[in-house]
């Protein structure tokens, strides 16, 4: 495949990254600037060399297309967006990039028709409202409804971020419908692993972490959320790019659904200092947390699930490594 990763040089572009060229695939990424120092943390530089990178705006589209045109890519991934902090500050520009940096990206593909063979993108399970929308109550949105939520339940998101996740995720439907465009939509939830630096919920990984480096640190908030390793997240996306499918449908993710203190638990397995150098509060993130994904696993699966330990092993692992040769990159902690 001739894979290019719009935002490719963030925390989960740079692990479909890794394994793209891991399976042989070539991988051209096209960001807002040259920065791969998320790739460094897991890639040496003769890898790096391998990828090609094109500086561009993912809302420009004619750039975009040309990208696509020269390179004779062949299947997309599109990551680039702003995230939930930027989005609330700044909603406009998040529409701009969110939004119609997403309506540049299926324009260019239906303008190559017959060239891109399959298109992937995030969207997020910020799709979602808070857990209290989904109770099963007579008046509530669920009525009589029980268990995981499945992929069309209702979508009433608490942030502009979500908001735009949802048009997204709509226009891909328009695109199919009027113009037979396929796409898959993936919705993540909590992403932790080397490479999480920023975002509503990087803090588990900040965590790791300050773990590796002797030091405290306070997660913010509580609750139970869903936390998937970012290398399965990076192999789904893979699946999904190579996966017979013909639709365009989004799909819920499904990691480990845990509570703060469970997390806190697993944390303590992998490193007992973590009992006394990290803590956590009890604020709930107001998005549903338990999601169903058998249509993913069932239509593109199945899927990898690393458990939780081994993702929090791994991760601090590689944290540790990075710290002994000099090269943790601590300023998303200071
Ligand atoms: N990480 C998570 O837990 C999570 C959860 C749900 C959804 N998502 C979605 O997955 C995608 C990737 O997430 P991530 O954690 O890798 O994000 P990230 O913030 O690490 O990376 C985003 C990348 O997009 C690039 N970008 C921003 N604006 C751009 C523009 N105008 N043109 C081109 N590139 C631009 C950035 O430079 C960056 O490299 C995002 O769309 C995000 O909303 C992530």
């Amino acid at each position: 495949m001739n894979v290019l990763l719009t935002g490719g040089y963030g925390c989960i572009g740079s692990w479909i990254t890794k394994n793209l060229l891991d399976r042989g695939d070539r991988a051209w990424i096209y960001d807002l600037k040259e920065d791969p120092k998320r790739m460094r943390l897991i890639m040496d530089e003769a890898r790096i060399r391998q990828v090609t990178f094109v500086q561009g705006d993912v809302t420009d589209l004619n750039r975009l297309r040309d990208t696509l045109a020269q390179n004779q890519i062949t299947h997309l991934v599109h990551l680039a967006g702003l995230q939930v902090p930027t989005c609330r500050a700044d909603p406009i520009l998040g529409a701009k990039v969110n939004v119609l940096g997403t309506l540049a990206v299926f324009e260019a593909v239906k303008q190559l028709q017959g060239q891109i063979q399959r298109l992937v993108y995030t969207s997020s399970a910020a799709v979602f409202g808070p857990p209290e929308t989904y109770l099963p109550s007579p008046s509530g949105i669920r009525a009589g409804g029980e268990g995981p939520l499945a992929d069309d339940a209702p979508l009433v998101p608490s942030t502009h971020y979500g908001i735009f996740k949802c048009c997204n995720e709509g226009n891909a439907r328009i695109y199919f419908q009027d113009n037979g465009i396929s796409s898959v939509g993936l919705r993540p939830w909590t992403v932790f692993g080397a490479g999480r630096d920023f975002g509503m919920t990087s803090e588990p990984t900040k965590a790791i972490k300050s773990l590796a480096l002797g030091r405290a640190y306070h997660i913010s908030y509580g609750g139970i959320q869903d936390m998937q390793y970012v290398d399965d997240v990076a192999k789904i996306v893979v699946r999904c790019l190579e996966a017979p499918y013909t639709g365009a449908k989004s799909y819920n993710l499904r990691g480990h659904v845990v509570d703060l203190p469970a997390f806190h638990r697993a944390l303590c397995e992998v490193e007992p200092a973590a009992a006394r150098l990290i803590t956590h509060g009890d604020r709930q993130i107001a998005i549903a947390y338990d999601l169903d994904d058998r249509a993913l696993q069932r239509d593109l699966g199945p899927m990898p699930l690393t458990p939780l330990v081994e993702g929090i092993r791994l991760t601090l692992s590689l944290f540790r490594d990075l710290q002994s040769q000099g090269r943790l990159d601590t300023a998303d902690l200071d």
